[in-house]
């Protein structure tokens, strides 16, 4: 039996905020503390050299960075984005955020990420992009996903809110399609507390996510010296992150090397600790794909079937384990009935939403707790 909880919780998500960034505020509160300003910039140009991109954008949110990705592609009323239903509501909310219609697609049994087949049978002439999930910061197939759109004339919008320093076949996740969105949500591997950025490859569609990301204004131009003064250009919304949120993420991004290795160290524990359970009782681990890099966003087990992976969540909580499930799937939340998407048949994402079980997992995690976290695992499971 595991040992009595003794009033021991394991926390799910912990950001790692120290004096590190307790000094970057301090320092950034001396300058101005406006968004697109010199530590922004900085941030910016720090993303878009280990991303590959030509312009990276930071955005109060992923959300937000979605939206805005739509908005300069230019993508509204009257057309459709099929996305995954096993994602976090973001990707759903951009697309109606902007007047189209999301149209949800079933995911990849192995990568829990969009499955292309289904995919291409929900394409329609109203179809204007398909926005991926990098679920776990593991991408679909990527290469069919692209063929596809190629083909079909669509643009691709990641959603990458967790995949940070994630990769497929050594390209950075969130620079594959047209545009890659990142989230910096005191969940995520690197954090501000809010946060996202928008990663382009395109020059023209980053002159123009520049321009709808300040007020529809030519501030960015203006900023850089490009013309005297800054005006009404297009219709825009404000969508810029504040250098003072900019000085916590730049103070992260310094962190990111130590946060990267714990929390690798962390996933291999678990690995090492959990795998021939796994095997005995039928949990399935998740996968480790030779040719995606992932950033150990997301440890997650899938249960075989609802109840043991229900019975396993209530058993670890009750020792203070705090995990969780993933997602309740958008097309049966009442948001996604309320769109007429309740009564599509997406099988794959069902049977994971009802089976998945997130375990804690950050960069705070002792071994000690890791090991705790293990012992309770081993005594959940289906078949013994
Ligand atoms: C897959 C996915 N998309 C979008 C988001 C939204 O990110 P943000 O909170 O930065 O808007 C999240 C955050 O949890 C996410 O996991």
């Amino acid at each position: 039996m595991t040992a009595p909880r003794e009033g021991r919780t394991v926390p799910y998500h912990v950001p790692w905020l120290d004096e590190r960034e307790l000094e970057a505020v301090r320092a950034a509160l001396g300058g101005r503390v406006a968004g697109d300003g010199p530590i922004g910039r900085r941030v910016e140009q720090r993303l878009a050299d280990s991303l590959q991109a030509h312009r990276v954008l930071l955005t109060t949110s992923c959300t937000h960075a979605m939206e805005l990705a739509l908005l300069a592609l230019g993508i509204g009323p009257g057309q459709e984005v099929v996305c995954p239903s096993f994602t976090f509501v973001s990707t759903a909310n951009a697309v109606l955020r902007v007047g189209a219609r999301p149209v949800f697609a079933d995911i990849e049994d192995e990568t829990l990420g969009l499955d292309v087949e289904d995919v291409a049978r929900r394409i329609t002439s109203r179809t204007a992009a398909i926005m991926p999930v990098h679920y776990a910061s593991v991408a679909p197939d990527m290469d069919r996903l692209l063929e596809l759109a190629r083909d079909r004339d669509l643009r691709v919008v990641e959603d990458a809110a967790q995949a940070l320093g994630s990769r497929w076949r050594g390209r950075a996740l969130g620079t594959l399609g047209d545009a890659g969105c990142f989230s910096f949500h005191e969940s995520k591997n690197v954090t501000c507390g809010e946060g996202g950025a928008l990663a382009l490859v395109d020059p023209d569609l980053a002159h123009r996510a520049e321009i709808i990301r300040e007020k529809g204004t030519n501030r960015a131009a203006f900023l850089r010296g490009e013309v005297d003064k800054y005006t009404w250009v297009a219709e825009g919304s404000s969508y810029v992150l504040s250098d003072v949120l900019a000085a916590i993420l730049e103070a992260q991004l310094d962190k990111a090397p130590e946060i990267d290795a714990r929390r690798a160290a962390v996933v291999a524990r678990y690995r090492s600790g959990l795998a021939d359970w796994a095997d005995r009782v039928g949990v399935r681990l998740p996968p480790e794909l030779p040719d995606r890099q992932t950033n150990h966003h997301i440890f997650h087990l899938l249960y075989p079937d609802g109840a043991s992976r229900d019975a396993a969540l209530g058993a670890l909580r009750e020792r203070g384990v705090m995990a969780s499930f993933h997602y309740i799937p958008l097309h049966s939340a009442p948001q996604g009935q309320a769109i007429g998407a309740g009564e599509v048949s997406l099988p794959v994402t069902d049977r994971v939403a009802a089976t998945l079980l997130r375990l804690p997992l950050h960069a705070r995690l002792s071994d000690t707790d890791v090991d705790y976290v293990i012992e309770a695992v081993r005594e959940t499971g289906g078949r013994r």
